[in-house]
């Protein structure tokens, strides 16, 4: 993670079918606006979704989110239209297409190369629209690292919880909850399977939807979970939910003023004493926790935390 590294803490899942949420998605406070042509739509209502969607895209007003479109799956007979109206109908807006339901390398790889003719067409620049992978089915888990490899326009691995559990047969009807009965964490597999797969090739990775709105700590709690597990952010499906999971994924502002306080003390030690280990407020740091450090120090600049002053000399011997 560089500093093109982008926060994706919260990303929102809009029906496209819907003006209203639209409308009201620009006034969240959210990192990524998702435009859904896929399972929060209707089959009836597609095609119309899909031409909201291009018009919310033309008219832009995003303030600097990120904005992505979900469109159907390869298998459906939407999918390759939703490319076509989305790049063309609004060429530069998205940054990136979510696409869901990926269980081999297969289906990612068609999208890229679908884009790369839709860019062509559209006159955008080659490789700028970029892929996010819903991986929530069996194959796709078990196809999870080369998923992950199928693509240098692959920006992330999204883990899809109410179609994995479905296609796992796990006893539950709400989405991103427990099972009853199962006395230890159900997704803790396929999350950290996503996380290895994403992370082996350089990719964010984004935990899906917790559906009980009004479950307002059971959400935190799921969201602090897979945050402290290395997950750079969770799908939000309100407003509700908005300012629990970014303040989840922010990283605490102490420990970001020690990430940069460890960089800054390992720099000094490596480049002006020639050291490769030097200690920190009574413990060593070397080159790992260089590496521990700035994956926190580019999550806190990424989500705009104040960049700690300079605290030179301090906790050093
Ligand atoms: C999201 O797409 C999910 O299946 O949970
Ligand atoms: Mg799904």
């Amino acid at each position: 993670m560089g500093s093109e590294y982008r926060a994706r803490r919260t990303c929102l899942s809009v029906p496209a079918s819907s003006e209203r949420f639209l409308a009201r998605a620009r006034d969240l406070a959210v990192d990524e606006v998702m435009l859904d042509l896929e399972d929060s739509v209707a089959p009836g209502a597609k095609e119309s979704a899909r031409g909201l969607a291009v018009q919310a895209l033309r008219d832009g007003g995003w303030q600097g989110r990120l904005v992505a479109v979900r469109v159907n799956g390869v298998t459906t007979p939407w999918a390759y239209q939703d490319v076509i109206a989305v790049v063309e109908g609004a060429p530069g807006a998205v940054d990136s297409l979510v696409l869901p339901k990926v269980s081999s390398p297969a289906a990612v790889i068609w999208l890229d190369v679908l884009l790369g003719q839709a860019e062509q067409a559209a006159g955008l620049p080659a490789g700028q629209i970029r892929i996010e992978a819903q991986i929530e089915d069996a194959a796709g888990l078990a196809a999870a690292e080369a998923i992950a490899a199928a693509s240098p326009r692959l920006v992330s691995l999204v883990f899809g919880p109410a179609d994995f559990m479905a296609s796992v047969g796990m006893r539950s009807l709400t989405v991103g909850g427990q099972p009853e009965g199962y006395p230890f964490d159900a997704h803790h597999y396929p999350l950290l399977r996503i996380l290895v797969a994403a992370r082996a090739a350089g990719l964010q990775a984004i935990d899906g939807p917790y559906a009980r709105i009004q479950d307002t700590d059971g959400l935190r709690r799921a969201a602090a979970s897979v945050a402290a597990l290395g997950y750079d952010g969770k799908w939000v499906l309100h407003p509700a939910q908005v300012d629990v999971v970014n303040e989840a994924f922010t990283p605490p502002a102490d420990d970001y003023a020690r990430a940069v306080r460890i960089l800054q003390a390992y720099d000094r030690a490596t480049s002006a004493d020639g050291r490769g280990a030097v200690m920190l407020d009574g413990e060593m740091i070397d080159e790992a926790s260089r590496k521990m450090a700035l994956m926190i120090a580019a999550k806190g600049e990424a989500a705009g935390l104040p960049r700690p002053s300079p605290a030179a000399g301090q906790g050093e011997g």
